[in-house]
């Protein structure tokens, strides 16, 4: 040993005082041992595209391993994620073009595509939980979450529409209602609505924490408005830059009713998971949007990143900033990695 080396061990030991923090690392044993958090397929909800027809399945290019279903398939996915203990399924519909109005009036069908596959899927696989989306845009010809008046979106006047739509998804066999339009006030009068029509069992997921975001363009796609949205929807998703405002929509959420809390988009907004789950203690989710999906699926395409264990890891994540279940994509293909 050179004098050299000799003087880096003496000091190392003298700096370390005998912590070392990597003996807890040594092996998957104690690895596993001392894991602070973990992840089943209890903590996923799996977001669905509905679209028309029988026996149809049609990929949406920008997310690789995504489908369109038609409801028959959209029964048979249902089962499936069943089988492998997912616990809910969240229902988006692709409208067709010809069904959309001004005013969103196809939400208001009770044979609309969500209702029959909330009818269907519930018939087949009353097991799993159904959620479904309150907003207007798979509905509107101006892809916004309202109704439009020039280039505003009306708050109340939306909110007594979105209030028709919740009731129109509950009778149809819907278990959470998930408003995800950020409307003021829209928890408070769907709660009331719920509850004066019988439904006081059916829960509110409140889209609280919700961010004008370029995630959402694979979305977007997938339900058939990224071309037809008029302007953007800054004057009712939040600002990128705030975080307080996030905790006082989160306050109003769950004053007006919410059972469970939700922020969107989710990986970059982990910051604001952990402040919401700090603060008030909630059933809190997150929803790893579409662009964080595709961003993964391209980057394995590319060869660029591991896809499963960048998939594995960017989920984890979200249980390690405090949050109870993740909206994920992901959720048929990793749930056959996960234990129960
Ligand atoms: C619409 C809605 C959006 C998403 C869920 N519900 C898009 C939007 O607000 O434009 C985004 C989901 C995703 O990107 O995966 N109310």
């Amino acid at each position: 040993m050179t004098s050299e080396q000799r003087f880096q061990r003496h000091d190392m030991d003298a700096i370390l005082g005998g912590r070392r923090m990597r003996r807890n690392r040594r092996a998957d044993w104690t690895r596993r041992l001392v894991r602070e958090t973990v992840l089943t397929v209890d903590d996923l909800i799996w977001p669905i595209f509905l679209v028309d027809g029988d026996g149809v399945r049609q990929p949406v290019p920008s997310m690789p391993g995504v489908e369109r279903y038609s409801v028959d398939q959209a029964v048979i996915e249902a089962e499936k994620a069943a089988a492998l203990g997912i616990p809910a399924i969240a229902l988006f519909p692709f409208t067709e073009p010809t069904l959309r109005d001004l005013s969103g009036s196809e939400s208001l069908n009770p044979d609309n595509l969500v209702c029959r596959a909330c009818r269907a899927i519930k018939a087949a696989v009353p097991e799993i939980g159904l959620i479904t989306d309150v907003a207007l845009d798979p509905y509107t010809s101006h892809g916004h979450d309202g109704v439009m008046d020039g280039h505003v979106i009306l708050n109340d006047e939306s909110v007594a529409l979105l209030v028709r739509q919740a009731l129109n998804q509950a009778a149809a066999g819907a278990d959470v209602i998930a408003p995800s339009d950020m409307m003021d006030g829209r928890v408070g009068a769907i709660r009331d609505s719920l509850d004066t029509a019988g439904f006081d069992d059916v829960q509110i997921m409140a889209y609280s924490a919700k961010y004008a975001s370029a995630f959402y363009g694979p979305f977007r796609d997938a339900i058939g408005t990224s071309k037809t949205l008029v302007g953007d929807k800054r004057t009712y998703q939040m600002d990128f830059a705030n975080s307080d405002e996030a905790l006082r929509e989160v306050e109003l959420d769950i004053a007006e009713g919410a059972d469970m809390i939700m922020v969107k988009p989710g990986l970059p907004y982990l910051d604001i998971v952990r402040r919401v789950k700090d603060n008030f203690a909630m059933p809190t989710f997150a929803y790893q949007v579409s662009g964080e999906y595709a961003m993964i699926r391209a980057a394995e395409q590319n060869g660029w990143i591991d896809g499963e264990r960048a998939m594995v890891e960017s989920l984890w994540a979200f249980k390690r900033a405090g949050a109870d279940g993740i909206l994920t994509y992901f959720a048929p293909f990793v749930a056959p990695l996960l234990k129960r």
